[in-house]
Formats: C-alpha cells, sequence, structure tokens
C-alpha cells in the first residue's frame, strides 16, 4: 500500500487534516530455537519485510482512536487515556492499548489521545508475529510522537507483558525481541535467559528462504501453546529436586539424559527432550552456518521439526504434509515449521533457480492431501520496529 494511499485513508477516515507520522514494524519468521525461549534457551529468528505501518498523530484531548485497514468492519475503536483496561469489545486494539497502559505505567508521559490508522501485510493468523508486531509498532509509534527516551529492551518487555498479562497468552520473548532488534540481511541468537544476543548476516548464496504459509490458521490463546509451557514447567521442577539449574536451557543433552527419570509423566519426558535438545541443536546451527555449511544447517532444521512433530507435538497434518512435500524438492537443503505450530507457516531453504518447481510441486501435493492451497513468499530480512516517516516521503 503506497504512502498517499495511507494518508488518504488516514484524513478521510478520522476526518483530519493532519499529516500522521509513520511508523512500522515487521513479522518475524524463526530459523530454528522452537519452543525453547520460554525454556531458557536459545532461538534463532529474524524479522521479515511483511509487517505492521502505523500512521499516527496526536490529538488535543484524551481520546484514542484505533482503526485497522484490515479490520475495516470494526470501524474506529474508541477508548481514553483514563480507562486502558481489556475489553472485550474492542477487539484487536487490545494490542495497541495494552502497549499504551504498560508504557505509561512504566513511568512514560504519554499526555494526550492520538488517532493511529493500522495496516498489515502479514498473512493474518500465519504464526509470522502480526500481533508482537502491533504491539512493537505501538511501541515506536509511543517513542516518537511523545519523545519517550526508552531502552529498546524495555520496551520488548512491555510487549512481552501485553502478551501475556493483558491477552493472557503465556508466549516468550522470541517475537517481540525478533521485530524490536530486527537488522537487514541478519538473523539474532538470543540467549532467552540471560537476553545477551548477537547478530549473524544470512548469506545464503544462490539459495533462498522461502516461508509456506499452510493457510491452516491459528491462534496461540486457542492454542495448545499455555498447556505445553505447564508441561516444561512440571518437568524442570521434577529435575531441579536433584539438579541445580534454572531452566531447561541450561542442560546438555547428556545432562538430561542421564537425569530424566526424574521425570515421573512421560508426555512431561518429551516436552523436556525438545527443549533441551533444540536448544542444543540451535547452537550447533549457528556454528554450522558461520562455517559456511549450509547442508548441515538443513539437516539441523530437519531435525528440528522432527522434534517437534513427536516430541512436542505441535505439528499437526498441514505443516507437517507441508514440510514433508518441501523437502522431497529437488533444490532443498532443510524445511520445518516455524512459530508456535499448530498451523501457520512453515520456511524452507530452496536453491534459487528451482523456486518456480518448487511451489509448483509443493502446492500440487499439498492441495491433493489438504483440500486447499498453500501460499508461498520468499523471506526477504529487513530491519526491526522503527519510524518510516522520511523513508515514505
Ligand atoms: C510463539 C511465541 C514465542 C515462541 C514461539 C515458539 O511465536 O510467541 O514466544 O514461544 O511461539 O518458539
Amino acid at each position: 500500500m503506497s504512502k498517499i494511499h495511507l494518508l488518504n485513508e488516514f484524513q478521510s477516515i478520522f476526518k483530519s487534516t493532519a499529516t500522521p507520522r509513520t511508523f512500522f514494524a515487521p513479522g518475524r519468521i524463526n530459523l530454528i530455537g522452537e519452543h525453547t525461549d520460554y525454556n531458557g534457551g536459545h532461538v534463532f529468528p529474524a524479522s521479515i519485510s511483511f509487517g505492521t505501518y502505523a500512521l499516527a498523530q496526536t490529538r488535543d484531548d484524551q481520546k484514542l482512536r484505533f482503526y485497522s485497514l484490515n479490520f475495516p468492519d470494526s470501524g474506529i475503536i474508541e477508548a481514553d487515556l483514563s480507562d486502558l483496561t481489556y475489553n472485550a469489545t474492542h477487539d484487536w486494539a487490545n494490542f495497541p492499548k495494552g502497549m499504551i497502559k504498560y508504557m505509561s505505567e512504566s513511568g512514560f508521559n504519554i499526555s494526550t489521545g492520538m488517532d493511529i490508522l493500522f495496516y498489515g501485510d502479514i498473512p493474518n493468523g500465519a504464526g509470522l508475529s502480526s500481533s508482537a508486531s502491533i504491539e512493537m509498532v505501538t511501541g515506536v509509534l509511543l517513542e516518537g510522537l511523545f519523545d519517550l527516551v526508552i531502552d529498546r529492551v524495555d520496551m520488548i518487555k512491555l510487549g512481552q507483558k501485553v502478551e501475556n498479562d493483558y491477552i493472557g497468552v503465556n508466549s516468550g520473548i522470541m517475537d517481540q525481541f525478533a521485530i524490536g532488534k530486527g537488522k537487514l540481511n541478519h538473523a539474532i541468537l538470543l540467549n532467552c535467559q540471560t537476553l545477551t544476543y548477537r547478530y549473524a548476516p544470512i548469506e545464503l548464496d544462490d539459495h533462498a528462504i522461502m516461508i509456506i504459509n499452510t493457510n491452516k490458521q491459528r491462534t496461540l490463546a486457542g492454542s495448545k501453546y499455555n498447556e505445553r509451557r505447564t508441561q516444561c514447567e512440571q518437568a524442570l521442577a521434577e529435575l531441579q529436586t536433584e539438579l541445580e539449574i534454572e531452566s531447561l536451557g541450561d542442560l546438555t543433552n547428556v545432562q538430561f539424559e542421564q537425569h530424566k527419570h526424574l521425570i515421573t509423566d512421560e508426555i512431561n519426558q518429551k516436552r523436556a527432550k525438545h527443549a533441551v535438545y533444540e536448544n542444543q541443536r540451535t547452537l550447533e546451527a549457528l556454528e554450522k552456518l558461520e562455517q559456511g555449511e549450509l547442508t548441515e544447517f538443513g539437516r539441523l532444521m530437519n531435525e528440528s521439526h522432527k522434534s517437534l512433530q513427536y516430541d512436542y507435538e505441535v505439528t499437526g497434518l498441514e505443516l507437517d504434509t507441508i514440510v514433508k512435500a518441501a523437502r522431497d524438492q529437488p533444490g532443498v537443503i532443510g524445511a520445518r515449521m516455524t512459530g508456535a505450530g499448530f498451523g501457520g507457516c512453515a520456511i524452507a531453504i530452496v536453491e534459487k533457480d528451482k523456486i518456480d518447481s518448487f511451489k509448483e510441486n509443493v502446492n500440487k501435493i499439498y492441495t491433493e492431501k489438504i483440500g486447499y492451497e498453500a501460499s508461498f513468499y520468499t523471506a526477504a530480512i529487513g530491519d526491526g520496529a522503527k519510524e518510516i516517516t522520511k523513508e515514505m516521503a
């Protein structure tokens, strides 16, 4: 959507002659390190070029008016700075509202109301973190409009708090971190226990990262996400009866094998195994990538999916079908689900000159088995959340 179009929409929807400022927050993919963030492990995500645009303008009063071009039927959603409690009838606008609430409660002076127009090009329900993207675009627009001096990691933590305490999804910090700290052509290796991180350039030469959307929608709140988290916490508590560890991310695979008998429930044992092995796999994957061993990186992606399929059990027919179809194509180095699972997207590393046949073949296999089509996008890794008023001019 062009700048002019967004500006016209803003002025006509809010009946305003103002020239608002424009902000953008990307979505994210995760290359490897799934369901490790809330287990104190490592993740390896990257911000993508799809994301959420927000055009924002302060007001003279305390009113908040939100409008999303993605949900025109909801119309303008109105709230007031004096009442930022969660309100189910405010629907998607609870995400920016929650962010405004927690930023003000943290002492940032948000002195007036605002008109904000949102537009997102992240496919809906695809598991590419559209909700974290809305939270973070709200964070940067507040920072910009009210001249706030806010540490980016603090903003990221507030985004996660919105998800956990305001919306009620017990998610980890990966999504907000990837979006808040994203860097062009780089992925981020993040230690979720200490929040130390470093960037790794993603240079895949004659390969591209394909994002494949199963088009099976998922919502985190409705999924088994919180249940997985509880199972891991139970497993950790049992391991802690003998081991001095803070999280499953503290364990090596060997240590886990030596102590797994402490976990009495068989299912919880499988969940914990995934968390431990996936964390180690993530570290290994980064090493391989940095040594230019792309085939090994792909192999680890494949193993990651297998572990998510059999031990963590968050994949499902659609993701398993698409990942298998992807791997069976010539020129594919590795494929796995990305994000929370239960539908949403997979990623695959594909030789660039095989992309067309890849799409065609995978889509055919998928459609025959599942009954509807998949969608394909080439991932471009872009920058994290920021103001883009000048770039859009
Ligand atoms: C969702 C959550 C993240 C992370 C992933 C799984 O995207 O928001 O915190 O747990 O699932 O890796």
